[in-house]
């Protein structure tokens, strides 16, 4: 499948919205992807030949450091090798930036997550206690990549 790699704007909020809502079990409420956009988080995002958003990364670079908000792709595109394309571009980007270490958060059932943040050399760093309210409370696993 021919993908392609873009910046992600504003006009792209309901494509990342329809994603966020078919994979996260909490999701970004359009106000909150709106002001992710407002405060200046990074985000880029992969589209198919149609330009169809099949999936997406929202990070912050703080320091030497760039913390992964949100990673997201499209049921139907899952298992494609998508979400590997846009973790290498996250990775290339943020070297690029002068950061050697990207972390994240992920819930403890979310075991394709996990597995697939392992195989792109993510390490287990520790567990937040109930760090997820919603949709019931649940630890976070944290996670981290040096580059
Ligand atoms: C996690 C996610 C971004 C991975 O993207 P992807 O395009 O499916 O991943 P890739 O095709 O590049 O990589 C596949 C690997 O991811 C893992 N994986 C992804 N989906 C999986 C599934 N449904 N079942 C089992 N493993 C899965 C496996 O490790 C798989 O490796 P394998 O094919 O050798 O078994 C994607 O599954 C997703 O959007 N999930 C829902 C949202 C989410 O959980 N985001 C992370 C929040 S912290």
């Amino acid at each position: 499948m021919m993908t392609n790699i873009r910046l992600s704007n504003p006009s792209d909020l309901k494509s990342l919205l329809v994603i966020e809502n078919n994979t996260n079990p909490s999701p970004w409420t359009e106000k909150q992807m709106q002001s992710s956009f407002d405060v200046g988080h990074h985000s880029f995002l992969c589209e198919d030949n149609n330009e169809n958003v099949i999936g997406f990364v929202i990070y912050v670079a703080v320091e030497q450091e760039a913390h992964l908000l949100n990673i997201a792709v499209d049921n139907n595109y899952q298992k494609k090798g998508i979400g590997s394309i846009l973790v290498n571009h996250l990775k290339k980007q943020v070297q690029a930036m002068g950061i050697n270490l990207i972390t994240l958060e992920v819930r403890v059932s979310n075991t394709n997550a996990i597995s697939f943040y392992k195989k792109h050399d993510f390490i287990e760093d520790a567990i937040r206690a109930n760090y997820y309210s919603k949709p019931k409370p649940e630890d976070a696993l944290l996670m981290s990549a040096r580059l």
